[in-house]
């Protein structure tokens, strides 16, 4: 696919510009071009060389293109995966200076920051952010459209449930359970099992309030 596709980054913010970033550092693209709903960022540059187009122009686009949706915002970049489906298929970004086990499994759209670590037997579904810094251990899962921030640690054999944040330096011990759609705070270190939807933070976590 690489060499004569374009690659649109829809997304043209802080996190746009990291997986942009990310995808030029990669190479291989015939070019990355950049998206967004908001039309104060159209004709500007998300990085210098990366313009930022409106989406009705992509369509127009002739040549073959890839889709990665670049919105740190799980639901919100799940939203626009879906809304945009049929204009050009999902790619994962992988940083070269990520490192990725040749035996883990990523699906559809993640990205994989400078620096992220996944490790042999590691899973992750479609959408996943695995942001600078953060490591996945092996024989982890984690859902789709979870955002794994930058420095979160993820212990050997510990999952993620579909849609969950894990905040920037967090730890989830071994073999632990972190449920669907949990937000678990910056610094927090989970040394229990957490159930779907809550928020957690703090060390040991603690819920911060009911779902
Ligand atoms: C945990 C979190 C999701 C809560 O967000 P929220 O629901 O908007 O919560 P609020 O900011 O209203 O804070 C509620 C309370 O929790 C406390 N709190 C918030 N985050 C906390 C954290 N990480 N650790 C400890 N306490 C925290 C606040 O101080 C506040 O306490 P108070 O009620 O005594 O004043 C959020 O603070 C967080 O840590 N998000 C992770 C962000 C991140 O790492 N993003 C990465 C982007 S790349």
């Amino acid at each position: 696919m690489h060499r004569e596709t374009l690659l649109i980054v829809f997304g043209a913010r802080g996190h746009g510009r990291v997986v942009a970033d990310a995808a030029l550092a990669a190479g291989g693209w015939r070019g990355v071009v950049a998206s967004d709903r908001d039309p104060a960022l159209w004709g500007t540059e998300l990085l210098p060389g990366v313009p930022i187009v409106a989406p009705d122009a992509l369509p127009g686009l002739r040549t073959p293109l890839a889709l990665h949706v670049s919105i740190g915002d799980n639901s919100s970049r799940r939203a626009e995966a879906e809304a945009l489906r049929d204009l050009a298929p999902l790619v994962s970004v992988v940083h070269p200076r990520a490192s990725l086990a040749p035996s883990a499994e990523i699906g559809a759209g993640c990205l994989l920051a400078a620096q992220a670590v996944v490790a042999p037997l590691a899973r992750l579904g479609a959408g996943v952010i695995v942001n600078h810094g953060a490591v996945i251990d092996h024989d982890c899962w984690v859902d789709s459209w979870c955002h794994i921030a930058p420095g979160a640690r993820l212990g050997g054999a510990s999952g993620v449930g579909a849609g969950a944040l894990l905040g920037s330096g967090c730890t989830v011990l071994p073999g632990l359970r972190v449920g669907a759609g949990v937000r678990l705070g910056a610094g927090a270190v989970a040394t229990r099992p957490i159930p779907d939807g809550a928020t957690w933070v703090g060390v040991p976590a603690q819920p911060l309030r009911n779902p």
